[in-house]
Parts: structure tokens; C-alpha cells; sequence
């Protein structure tokens, strides 16, 4: 990994702070093991790189409770159900460890493998069963997507071997389907849901907005907006006429295209027809700007 090689001269030559920088699972596990033996408690949190303030934030909850913190960077390829999605995710391997220096340089370390590292020769995801979870939303949106997500969630926290794990709300359906995993598969893993962080103009911290073009950033803050407005109108209206109202919202919209809004049970995360108040429930959004596919959903009580 060439980028890798420079970051690493860019360290040695004192540019940037030295900061552990792992390709192979094995140096990373006796790493860690080393770490273990001294008692020290390890946190985690996988990304896809192209860090942002979301995941600062992750990392920085990360530190507060473990001695250490793993941060994965690996554009996995096996989640992704559009060629040109995966293509087109951004990589900054650079400004990643840069962003990672500046939380800490001491008790932070990268694990940036290649496909081969991770997959061998075999890229291809496991089937799971994730109790119906996977079957909602985001999975009849994007065919194989939670199998890839599952796939390399698993890999990876049998690789670190991690205390805390944390994961941001945006992804509150994947972050559902983690939980799920490790109970399934008795993981002793404690997977922390952390909130939402956001733009100024309320749009979802996202690796996807830096490729927004202008005139659709400048439209991406509506889908929060239109979240914000159906948690109000759900505390008199039915789900029925919320999700009518925040299609009238989008129809004719000329940037930006809903592909879902629903609003599901927040523990099964199946779409209600009756509110009862026993239960907790979650607005959930997903739009197109341009080719760009965004994500955000809201607590509604
Ligand atoms: O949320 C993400 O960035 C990815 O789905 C994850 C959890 C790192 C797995 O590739």
C-alpha cells in the first residue's frame, strides 16, 4: 500500500505525530495482544476512512473509557450493491491518520488492510439471519448489503478482539444489526450506539457529503429539516399522514429524490400502522442527491 509506506516516511521524518499504522491482521493481533497482557482495555471503531467529525467524535467517546483505541479503515467491498458506489467512495487514507494524530498519537493505532488481508482470495460475504432486522429498510433497498456489513463487522472484532465497540445512530438499522450479531454469535463485545453528530445546517455528518455537488449540498439540509417536522406532526397525526406529508415534501423536488421514508418500531424496526404508547419509534429517511444516496432517521418519542 504505497500511501501507507508514505505516511509512514512522513512520520519518521517527524511530520506527522507517530501513530501505529497496521496492513496485517496478524502484527496488529500480537500488537494488541502485548497490549492485553499489560491489562490495558481496547476500544474500537471500525470505519470505511474519509473521516469526519463523526468519527472524531467515536474515537475521542472511544478514549474515554479504554486505554486504547483501533480505528479500521477498509473500504469494504463486499457491502456495497452499486458498482459505482464502491468505485466512487472516497479514500484519504492521509488526511485520515492526520485527523487521527491530532486526537492522539499515543493510544490510537490504524488498522488500514488491503481486500486480500481481510478476505483472502475469497471475497465474498456469509449469509446471516439477523431475526427479520435485515430485512427492513435498508435491506430491501440494498440487496446483500447487511451480509457484507455482518461479514466484516464479525472479521474485524475477531481480529481486534475489542472491550467497547462504537457505532453512530446514523446508521441505526446497522447499528441494531451489530447488537444482534454479537448476541447471536456471543461476541464479548459491548457495542455502543453514539449519536448523530451534524452540519450546522442540520444535514448528517456523512463520508458521502464531501462528494455532494454544490447545488446539492446546499439542498441536503431539507432532509433533516423534514425529520425535525414529522416528529412534531407524529405527537397528533398518524404515521399514515406524516409519511404522506413528507412525500408531498420531495415529490417535484428538483435535486432531491426519497427513495424511503418510513416510520418503524425502534426494536424491530418494522413499519407501524397504530401507534401505542408503550412503544418507541423512529423516523427513518433515505434520499438521492444526484448519485449520492443519504441516510438520516430521528427518535420520535
Ligand atoms: O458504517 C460503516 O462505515 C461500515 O458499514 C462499517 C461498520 C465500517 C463496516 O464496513
Amino acid at each position: 500500500m504505497q500511501i501507507v509506506s508514505k505516511i509512514l516516511s512522513l512520520q519518521a521524518v517527524k511530520l506527522l505525530p507517530i501513530l501505529e499504522i497496521f496492513e496485517n491482521k496478524n502484527t496488529l493481533g500480537n500488537y494488541l495482544d502485548t497490549l492485553r497482557s499489560r491489562n490495558h482495555t481496547i476500544g474500537f471503531v471500525p470505519t470505511m476512512g474519509a473521516l469526519h467529525d463523526g468519527h472524531a467524535s467515536l474515537v475521542i467517546q472511544g478514549l474515554k473509557t479504554n486505554d486504547f483505541v483501533v480505528v479500521s479503515i477498509f473500504v469494504n467491498p463486499t457491502q456495497f450493491d452499486n458498482a459505482n458506489d464502491l468505485v466512487k467512495y472516497p479514500r484519504t487514507l492521509e488526511k485520515d491518520v492526520t485527523l487521527l494524530s491530532k486526537i492522539s498519537a499515543d493510544n490510537i493505532a490504524v488498522y488500514a488492510p488491503s481486500v486480500e488481508d481481510i478476505y483472502g482470495s475469497d471475497v465474498v460475504a456469509s449469509g446471516f439471519d439477523f431475526d427479520g432486522l435485515e430485512q427492513e429498510m435498508e435491506g430491501q433497498y440494498r440487496t446483500g448489503h447487511f451480509d457484507g456489513v455482518g461479514t466484516i463487522v464479525k472479521r474485524l472484532f475477531e481480529i481486534v478482539k475489542p472491550n467497547h465497540a462504537y457505532f453512530g445512530e446514523k446508521d441505526f438499522q446497522q447499528l441494531m444489526i451489530i447488537k444482534k450479531l454479537v448476541e447471536k454469535h456471543e461476541m464479548p463485545v459491548n457495542v455502543i450506539g453514539c449519536d448523530i453528530l451534524r452540519e450546522q445546517d442540520g444535514l448528517a455528518m456523512s463520508s458521502r457529503n464531501m462528494r455532494l455537488k454544490p447545488a446539492y449540498r446546499a439542498a441536503a439540509p431539507l432532509i433533516y429539516q423534514t425529520l425535525k417536522t414529522a416528529k412534531i406532526k407524529f405527537g397528533t397525526k398518524s404515521a399514515k399522514k406524516v409519511t404522506e406529508w413528507v412525500n408531498e415534501q420531495f415529490a417535484n423536488h428538483e435535486l432531491l429524490e426519497l427513495e424511503y421514508f418510513v416510520i418503524a418500531d425502534s426494536e424491530t424496526l418494522k413499519t407501524i400502522n397504530r401507534k401505542s404508547n408503550k412503544k418507541t419509534y423512529r423516523a427513518f429517511i433515505a434520499v438521492y442527491a444526484d448519485d449520492i444516496r443519504l441516510i438520516d432517521n430521528i427518535a420520535l418519542n
